[in-house]
């Protein structure tokens, strides 16, 4: 039987699991609990994890023992990987992997040290963003190394009208390279772009409100990390309102911090939320896999 075939046989006969969604007590994530990621999930079992990351935005699976394997195809499942612009930085002979760690070795950084150090949306810096986002924890500091996630739905309901009658309909440039050199975490360098690197990554504008493609509700589609301007705003203008919708944006009642645990794996609509590396000392280990799903052109 062809390789292909014989996985989704593989889904399709696949025992359900028993398993339960339990939501957070604040306003955004909920824990799964009782699914083993490293089992095959059959169209039911996907189907309910489906429903929960979209009412949920961010679901954390607590104890998984699986591998870059497992975690690319469970990522597959939800569509097309995407591949990190920053090459030296993918799992070897995994390129849908990014490996996020501080860890130096031989004198060379293992993994994108300070991914996430401003606030942002996976790869809202392309034309087709990240629908979602997967972190598998490999090694975790004793201190620190949080992620926190905002609910931009929540924020786009929290902007005021005079506000929101100024950026409705509006759209803003997205960046790679703005802030792409700014440090925030101690002890992390950031290798030089090449020039063929910087061809894949060239200013894009995105709307400042976006409907999601699966609920349709609403988000604000901004972020300090890769957000650069309004379109057609005086520059002055720009900045201002752009500081006050990320003001908006991370009030704490809409922010979830996630306090790692070995094996966790955390898995995010990008298209809901905006997320953050809180950092930890330079000198504790932290390296996590990532892998991030291609979503549509927000409209
Ligand atoms: C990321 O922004 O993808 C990394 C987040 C983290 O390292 O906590």
């Amino acid at each position: 039987m062809p390789a292909a075939l014989n996985a989704l046989s593989l889904i399709d006969s696949a025992p359900s699991q028993l398993f339960e969604v339990h939501p957070f007590a604040g306003a955004v994530g909920a824990e799964v609990i009782g699914l083993d990621l490293s089992r095959p999930l059959n169209a039911q079992d996907f189907a309910r994890i489906h429903r929960a990351h979209l009412d949920h935005h961010v679901l954390v699976f607590r104890d998984q023992r699986i591998t870059p394997e497992q975690q690319i195809a469970f990522s597959r499942r939800f569509g097309e990987l995407q591949i990190h612009v920053l090459k030296q930085f993918l799992l070897q002979g995994h390129p849908e992997i990014l490996i996020v760690s501080n860890i130096i070795e031989n004198g060379q950084n293992i993994g994108l040290g300070d991914a996430g150090k401003f606030w942002h949306s996976d790869l809202s810096y392309k034309a087709l963003p990240s629908l979602g986002s997967m972190l598998h924890a490999q090694e975790l500091p004793d201190e620190g190394g949080d992620t926190l996630f905002a609910d931009m739905h929540k924020a786009w309901d929290a902007v005021p009208a005079a506000l929101r009658t100024l950026v409705a309909g509006r759209s803003a440039a997205h960046s790679y390279t703005a802030r792409y050199a700014e440090t925030r975490f101690e002890g992390n360098w950031r290798p030089a772009l090449t020039a063929e690197q910087l061809a894949q990554v060239q200013e894009v504008i995105h709307p400042v409100v976006r409907t999601h493609p699966e609920t349709g509700r609403q988000a604000l589609f901004v972020s300090e990390g890769f957000t650069t301007r309004i379109v057609g705003l005086p520059e002055d203008e720009s900045r201002d309102v752009l500081q006050q919708l990320y003001a908006l944006s991370v009030l704490e009642h809409n922010v979830y911090r996630h306090q790692w645990q070995p094996h966790d794996l955390v898995f995010w609509d990008n298209r809901s939320l905006i997320h953050l590396a809180a950092g930890c000392p330079a000198h504790l280990r932290r390296k996590l896999y990532r892998t991030t799903i291609q979503g549509d052109a927000p409209f």
